[in-house]
């Protein structure tokens, strides 16, 4: 019997809890894979008193007999790998065991993330606020036809591809007036594709396309959200790779008609890290309240996230982009600090109502405009079931089921993995 693949992915700007729910779900599935991204992602999980972030290696690493794949859509920093894998070790995981890398994943070079930081600059005050683990440039050089890919570590003439490789990068950065000494982080870099040299290297569609055959569950995780995707993201304040559904797809070599369930991830209210639009964001003290509450500093770069309430023209849009089958909401306990909790329902653009983001967004005064619903002001980390849930709370899923057309599976009420309610079931 064939069976299909789940896609879990952010329906905002990342960091919607993907790490963490991801963890929970994993002993449903077999295979967890990355489909694209790459250490730019900062998937937190807490169990058992842990607390740990992983950049690339897919969350379901913590599960002894599943397997973990990073597949070809994915961009690796052999720095940062390696550094992940040895923090795993550490904690006893034998990392190795179950965890797979696809030949075509492409590797990100010390001179890209040199490249990140120069276009930033230069860019001054339009910067987009990358993460700068050197991403952007990575694509596209996958794009341009210029990459590494992980199998060329295995090639003879793998210190020329990477030379003539740093050489055009150094050549390009003659333009920029940015100082750089890769000395250090070259010789890391070189330590980290020794590592990853020891891995099991594989051709992940083939693997993964032969688990489908074989009666097998995959879950596909996504990383960043979907309004960061290079395509339907708040252009060009996105990141270089399709976040989306679809990009399980080309990330992973699984055809369209393999993906089952799409499930969707949203925080109970919104938050966004770098630069361009978010209508709903509040630069006042409501804001600094959140982020304080809900620990909204960045997972990879320690960043404050910007904050704003939920947004639902921008969660529609990113349902319909991704067909989304079940929502799953996150942090709605710490919105328990608020009387009264705001939802946009619409935007105002010169005098009209909408219900949709514009084409230019960043350069527009769009404004949001809110319902109001009735704050549940209790201390939601402790419960255990879906009848302890004060009305308000409940009214307010509900209600969102009802504009979203999609019913909510999961409330995350907690870092933790036991701080999850199921409402419905996930998996078929
Ligand atoms: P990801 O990138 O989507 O995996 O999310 P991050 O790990 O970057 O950020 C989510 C943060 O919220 C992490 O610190 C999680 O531990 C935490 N978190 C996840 N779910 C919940 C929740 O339901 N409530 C609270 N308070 N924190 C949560
Ligand atoms: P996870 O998987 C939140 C943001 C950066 C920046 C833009 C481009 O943890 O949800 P890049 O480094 O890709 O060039 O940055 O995208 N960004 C994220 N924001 N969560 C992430 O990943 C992100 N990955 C990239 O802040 O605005
Ligand atoms: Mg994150």
């Amino acid at each position: 019997m064939s069976t299909k693949v789940d896609v879990l992915l952010g329906l905002q700007w990342g960091d919607e809890g993907k790490g963490k729910i991801v963890d929970v779900l994993t002993p449903h599935y077999d295979v967890i894979a990355r489909f694209q991204g790459g250490p730019n992602a900062g998937h937190t999980l807490e169990f058992n008193n842990i607390k740990h972030v992983l950049h690339t290696i897919p969350s379901g690493i913590f599960h002894p007999d599943k397997k973990n794949v990073v597949g070809n859509g994915v961009v690796i920093d052999p720095v940062i790998f390696k550094k992940e894998i040895d923090a795993l070790e550490k904690m006893g995981v034998d990392v190795n065991k179950h965890l797979y890398i696809s030949r075509k994943a492409h590797l990100i070079l010390p001179t890209h993330c040199v490249l990140d930081g120069a276009s930033e600059a230069d860019k001054g005050k339009k910067k987009i606020g990358s993460t700068l683990k050197g991403i952007g440039p990575t694509y596209m050089d996958k794009t341009g036809r210029n990459g590494l890919r992980v199998g060329d570590l295995f090639a003879d003439d793998f210190e020329e591809k990477y030379t003539q490789l740093k050489n055009k990068h150094k050549k390009i950065l003659e333009q920029y007036d940015f100082e750089y000494d890769i000395t250090e982080k070259e010789e890391a870099w070189y330590a980290g594709v020794e590592k990853l040299k020891t891995l099991n290297v594989i051709d992940s569609e083939h693997f993964l396309n032969a688990e489908l055959r074989n009666g097998r569950n995959i879950l596909a995780e996504g990383a960043q959200g979907s309004l960061l995707d290079i395509d339907f993201g708040s252009y060009p304040f996105v990141t270089s790779s399709n976040t989306i559904a679809a990009g399980a797809c080309t990330g992973l070599g699984i055809a369209p008609n393999r993906i089952g369930e799409v499930i969707g991830i949203f925080k109970a209210y919104c938050t966004r890290v770098g630069s361009g639009p978010f209508p709903t964001e509040l630069l006042d003290e409501v804001g600094e309240r959140m982020r304080q509450e809900g620990h909204e500093f960045g997972a990879t770069t320690g960043r404050p996230r910007r904050c704003g309430w939920l947004d639902i023209p921008a969660l529609k849009y990113t349902i319909m982009i991704n067909g989304v089958t079940q929502l799953i909401m996150t942090k709605a306990d710490v919105l328990a600090i608020f009387d009264t909790i705001k939802v946009c329902t619409h935007y105002e653009l010169d005098g009209e109502k909408i219900d949709y983001l514009p084409y230019d967004a960043a350069l527009r005064d769009i404004k949001p405009i809110y319902k109001d619903m009735p704050g549940w002001k209790t201390d939601l980390t402790g419960l255990s079931r879906e009848d302890e849930f004060p009305e308000a709370l409940s009214a307010y899923i509900h209600y969102l089921e009802n504009e979203l057309v999609t019913p909510i599976t999961i409330v995350s009420l907690g870092p933790d993995r036991t701080q999850t309610i199921l409402r419905k079931a996930v998996t078929a």
